[in-house]
């Protein structure tokens, strides 16, 4: 576990390979599936406040690299257009494992984990789109508009590499800052910092469906 004890500190990233059997997969896609009908909003989001977790837990306990005890936050999610650049952290929430599910009619795409931070509560960075969400406050800037408060920001344009994944929007968007595409592959798991900048790449699937845990301290 990367966790580490020092509350301050950023976790570093890590992609799991295996995280998952086959067959835990499938058995959490047919939970999801299962429960289809109770999932009302855009994100076809499924929690712990519409659904009773204990069963997806139940899966969870059968993997070596995920520590049930420790979830502070768990939920399904399923899109059709990439999320844009935001954090994820909220007081207890600490740090992200994205457990990759099902990827519908297309290559599978990838999660820009920045290496940028933020310390302030969950926040999405909405370029030039007024957007209200639920849980995160959104701020209708880039990133690198957002001043002293993003941790290492870069004075230079992202990456010709990373901006490859990225190039549903303007480059110039994405200025400031750098990062690692992960592949989201169902099996395979990526741990990181809740105060990570991160995004979704450039979709060419339809879909993707996927558990996010959020461990707390
Ligand atoms: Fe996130």
């Amino acid at each position: 576990m990367a966790h580490n004890g020092n509350k301050m500190s950023i976790v570093d990233n890590s992609y799991i390979k295996n995280a998952l059997t086959n067959e835990q997969v499938s058995k959490l896609i047919e939970i999801y599936i299962g429960a289809n009908s109770y999932i009302s909003d855009s994100m076809k989001k499924l929690t712990s406040k519409n659904h009773n977790m204990e069963e997806v837990y139940e899966v969870l306990r059968g993997s070596d690299i995920i520590d049930v005890d420790r979830i502070a936050v768990c939920h399904f999610y399923c899109h059709d257009s990439p999320y844009y650049p935001h954090t994820d952290f909220h007081s207890i929430e600490k740090e992200n494992l994205v457990l990759p599910l099902k990827v519908m009619d297309g290559p599978n795409p990838f999660l820009i984990i920045f290496d940028q931070y933020y310390n302030g509560d969950g926040r999405t960075w909405t370029f030039n789109k007024n957007l209200e969400f639920d849980f995160n406050k959104t701020a209708k800037c880039r990133p690198c508009d957002f001043g002293n408060d993003i941790h290492g920001l870069l004075e230079q344009d992202i990456s010709e590499d990373l901006y490859n994944y990225l190039n549903h929007f303007p480059k110039k968007y994405w200025y400031g800052l750098s990062g690692t595409a992960y592949e989201f592959k169902p099996g395979n798991a990526i741990q990181f910092d809740s105060k990570k900048i991160h995004s979704t790449s450039r979709m060419y699937c339809k879909e993707k469906l996927g558990l996010t845990i959020r461990y707390s301290f």
